[in-house]
């Protein structure tokens, strides 16, 4: 996937607009059907005057076939990059030696040259203190790391020289690659927390420039255009020739935002990953100027109206279609899914944190604000369920119309499912996958529930519970590879129905219960954030024990997870970036401050307000509680 700066030329058509630097994409026959100028006139309803320059011209006659000349994301910032092509990568070699404590920044068992056996004999050439040293590393699973330092460092993937992202697998043994060669948002999530951990943040701004240039593109499916704050699943660099000359070549970035995904779904989650992850990489580099920059400002809040606009819901979670998040296929889970609803939660608090205040920002302050707090209440009491709440369940009245009513959705005992009346522990609890009218979804979605816990979605007694059910269940969440995506599988004629009889998603496999390890550092990240790293730490000694030698799958198959994914992707980057993640964090529980959301005192304040009338009155009265909110 590298880019070969020596043999390519890289062309660039750009317009230049007050106050906005623009697109880095070009005029091809590839996307001629797509706007070159959206992202200008989203940002303002006036046409900009563009000034178009056509650098093409100039390199063919200045660089041909000799350097790169894209405009780099870090350009638009006027920052100063002059690093050459592929420095960046040896840097981050020789870091990631260092971080492993190798002598001359070199890696004392093969590092650089990304063999454990090369290792050997590296090893054996060395002093005894250092052999020591080493062997004690090796027992703590550093051969592992280092090989998924490596992996993670040539799934790189390349814009006119520059690291942008992490390609989704990179198995050269694998034929049919689909869409898996592309960098997909939501995968470079552990990718790019891993680098921003490692203190390297280049790639990570890059892909954060690049991808909102990638969000004011044109996009259409059957001439429909979804709304315009969506940022893609996925992108791809391109090499393309360049128009009018058959000698030279060019780089573009195409993009999928779901109209060539299968199943044609618009990933509702990767702007709300977009955001969770530059809030991160602003806590990590302390670097604030990309989150103030005005484009940056202006396509998170392109993303929050999106989210935020009004429709004809009751509820305050966001209302989506089958597939719009990590699981990308039918599985039943439209409507209102607790991952989508805890990223969003995420992505609202990150987003308040980084707007800037200004008068056309209020209104959309203030209804993230409320949206907030109708959020957490909405999850908190209405997804919950434990021993306690299932026996309420289990006793409800049901078609109550009335403005009291207990049983507010309509829910008849009867759905409580056999399977979970065994399986509840007595100490612990969940929030269910899904919840509509007369309907709920009690099946355990591992990324929800632990993205609640790290957003502080949940409350503190609630995260504490889901984690001590995560321990209870250890052998069917855990099992033999960390973490199920779900529990339990679909199976038999609801598995026909609600899958459409998917052949991917068959019982105990993909989305339908399989084990996926990029789901580690989502623990991790939770189980520090909750003081209980110990449960992380034993999640990791399972992952270790195979996850190298069985080439890094993307998923596991059956209920205990013992067989690689019957069509799992090897050498999974997002497998390979979530392990690393949970390490560096382990190592440094400290830096998983950056990733997590502290509870909000008024949030706090309004849920306890809403439960507790009483105590609203008594809050009110000490003008602690201004306003009213209504759910
Ligand atoms: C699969 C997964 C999706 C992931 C993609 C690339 O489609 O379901 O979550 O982003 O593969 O790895």
């Amino acid at each position: 996937m590298s880019f070969n700066a020596t043999t390519k030329l890289c062309a660039q058509h750009f317009y230049t607009t007050s106050p906005f630097t623009s697109p880095l994409r070009k005029s091809t026959k590839v996307d001629q059907k797509r706007s070159l100028h959206a992202r200008s006139w989203l940002i303002s309803e006036k046409p900009h005057n563009f000034t178009k320059i056509n650098l093409s011209q100039l390199f063919q006659t200045r660089n041909r076939f000799t350097e790169c000349h894209c405009q780099r994301a870090g350009d638009i910032t006027n920052l100063s990059h002059d690093e050459t092509n592929g420095t960046w990568v040896k840097d981050a070699m020789n870091k990631a030696s260092q971080v492993l404590g190798s002598p001359n920044g070199k890696s004392a068992i093969g590092f650089e040259n990304g063999s454990a056996k090369h290792g050997e004999e590296t090893m054996r050439a060395m002093p005894e203190p250092a052999k020591d040293l080493q062997t004690k590393k090796r027992r703590e699973g550093s051969l592992v790391e280092e090989e998924a330092w490596r992996l993670l460092i040539e799934s790189m993937v390349y814009y006119c020289g520059s690291p942008v992202g992490t390609i989704a697998a990179n198995d050269p043994l694998d034929s049919n690659k689909l869409n898996y060669d592309q960098v997909f948002i939501r995968d470079f999530i552990p990718s790019g927390i891993a680098f921003l951990l490692k203190g390297e943040y280049e790639i990570v701004r890059n892909f954060i420039l690049h991808t909102l240039q990638l969000q004011s593109w044109e996009k259409t499916m059957d001439c429909h255009s979804p709304g315009q704050g969506l940022m893609p699943a996925s992108f791809k660099v391109r090499t393309v020739p360049l128009d009018g000359d058959e000698n030279a070549t060019e780089e573009v970035l195409d993009p999928d935002f779901g109209e060539a995904a299968i199943g044609r779904v618009a990933p509702v989650d990767s702007g709300l990953w977009w955001i969770i992850l530059l809030r991160a990489y602003g806590k990590c580099s302390g670097d604030l100027s990309v989150q103030e920059r005005i484009d940056v400002q202006t396509g998170i809040k392109m993303i929050l109206k999106l989210c935020l606009a009004d429709g004809f819901d009751m509820f305050p979670t966001l209302l989506v279609t089958d597939g719009s998040c990590m699981i990308d296929r039918r599985m039943g889970i439209h409507g209102h899914p607790l991952e989508i609803q805890a990223l969003y939660y995420s992505a609202l608090m990150c987003a308040r944190e980084m707007l800037t205040p200004e008068d056309g920002s209020a209104d959309l302050i203030r209804a993230m604000h409320n949206r907030l707090i109708a959020l957490s209440f909405h999850i908190r009491e209405y997804y919950w369920v434990d021993m306690k709440k299932l026996n309420e369940i289990y006793r409800y009245k049901t078609e109550e119309y009335s403005y009291d009513a207990v049983n507010k959705f309509n829910i008849y005992p009867d759905q409580i499912p056999s399977w979970l009346v065994d399986w509840m522990p007595p100490k612990g609890g969940f929030l269910i996958g899904n919840l509509q009218p007369a309907h709920m979804d009690f099946r355990f979605f591992s990324l929800g529930n632990l993205w609640s816990i790290v957003s502080s979605l949940a409350t503190t007694n609630q995260s504490h519970a889901i984690l001590d059910l995560i321990e209870a269940k250890w052998s069917d969440l855990v099992a033999g590879m960390p973490l199920k995506i779900c529990y339990p599988a679909l199976e038999g004629q609801e598995w026909r129905i609600i899958t459409g009889s998917d052949p991917k998603n068959t019982p105990w496999s993909y989305h339908n219960g399989g084990s996926w390890p990029t789901l580690l550092w989502q623990l991790t990240v939770a189980c520090i954030k909750m003081n209980r790293p110990e449960i992380a730490e034993r999640a990791i000694e399972v992952v270790e024990k195979r996850i190298s030698a069985d080439k890094w799958p993307e998923y596991y198959d059956t209920k205990s997870a013992r067989f690689i994914g019957k069509q799992a992707r090897l050498y999974q980057t997002w497998s390979i970036a979530g392990y690393l993640v949970a390490k560096l964090l382990l190592q440094n529980p400290e830096l998983a401050k950056t990733l997590w959301s502290e509870e909000d005192p008024e949030i706090i304040n309004a849920f306890n307000c809403m439960i507790d009338p009483a105590n609203a009155r008594r809050k009110r009265g000490r003008k602690v509680l201004k306003k009213t909110y209504i759910i």
